[in-house]
């Protein structure tokens, strides 16, 4: 039987980008997305035999029981799925920022929880988180988004340290700026002007350093030379007046 990923946000972004490198190297896919249309698509795009689509709303925590429920345990579980929510603060309804909360960080920890058990007996596997550079640095009118990829980094480091010893690694992942529709869908079209080229990273490159970093059982990566660089900073007050600066947002 052929190793199996399941990851989730695979229609579009890293999460597509993240299927077309497992599909090179045969792995079976189990791929999940929410919008039909788009699901559709990329399933077009992608033409791999050994990949099945699914769409579920995962900012639904039924979605992550139909799920654990119905899958095979994968050996490799990709948590992307995502959007970019921003707003000042006090902007977001209450029911936004709990469906961003679930989709993001507490349905990313259903779906891990739901898989572990097996996994632990089985005795090997392997889990990648997609957080983002905005859980260790500010981001002003992304207070939400930002609170969110500290959440679910934190829980990957600590379920990372829990599990030492039990073959299954865990790896979070921190891009910065990646060449997606995320800005566009979330009405940030700006920043892709106004944020300059050199801040862009690949979608095909965050999978890259990612898998490479999941494969070595690092339990962080940051992937870029730019966000490598700049990481050690992104703390001082000097380095956030900065990123406020090149990124700032009309909304
Ligand atoms: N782009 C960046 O600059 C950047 C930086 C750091 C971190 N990230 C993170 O990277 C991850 C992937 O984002 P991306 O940039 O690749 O964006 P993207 O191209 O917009 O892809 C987002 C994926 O998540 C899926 N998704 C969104 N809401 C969903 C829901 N309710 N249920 C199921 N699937 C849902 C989308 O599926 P549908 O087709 O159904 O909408 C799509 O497949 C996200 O977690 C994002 O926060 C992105």
């Amino acid at each position: 039987m052929n190793l199996k990923a399941l990851i989730t946000g695979a229609s579009s972004g890293i999460g597509f980008a993240y299927a077309k490198y497992l599909s090179n190297q045969g792995w079976d896919l189990s791929l999940i997305s929410n919008n039909k249309e788009r699901s559709k698509k990329a399933e077009l795009n992608l033409a791999y035999k050994n990949a099945k689509f699914y769409t579920n709303d995962l900012s639904k925590p039924d979605s992550i029981k139909s799920i654990v429920n119905s899958q095979r345990i994968p050996d490799l579980i990709v948590a992307n799925a995502g959007v970019a929510v921003n707003g000042p603060i006090g902007q977001l309804s209450a029911d936004e920022k709990d469906r961003a909360y679930y989709l993001m960080c507490g349905g990313v920890i259903d779906l891990i929880e739901g898989f572990l058990p097996s996994m632990i007996e089985r005795g090997n596997g392997r889990i990648v988180i997609i957080s983002s550079i905005g859980a260790i640095t500010a981001m002003p009118k992304s207070s939400i988004y930002s609170s969110i990829k500290s959440g679910v980094y934190a829980y990957g480091k600590s379920i990372s340290a829990e599990l030492k010893d039990t073959g299954i690694s865990v790896t979070v992942s921190l891009p910065g700026y990646v060449r997606t529709s995320a800005h566009k869908r979330a009405g940030l079209d700006h920043l892709e002007k106004k944020v300059p080229n050199w801040m862009w990273v690949k979608p095909e490159q965050v999978v890259k350093e990612t898998e490479k970093a999941s494969l070595n059982k690092k339990t962080e990566v940051v992937p870029g030379k730019v966000y490598k660089i700049t990481r050690p900073f992104l703390r001082f007050k000097t380095a956030i007046d900065i990123w406020k600066s090149i990124t700032k947002r009309n909304q």
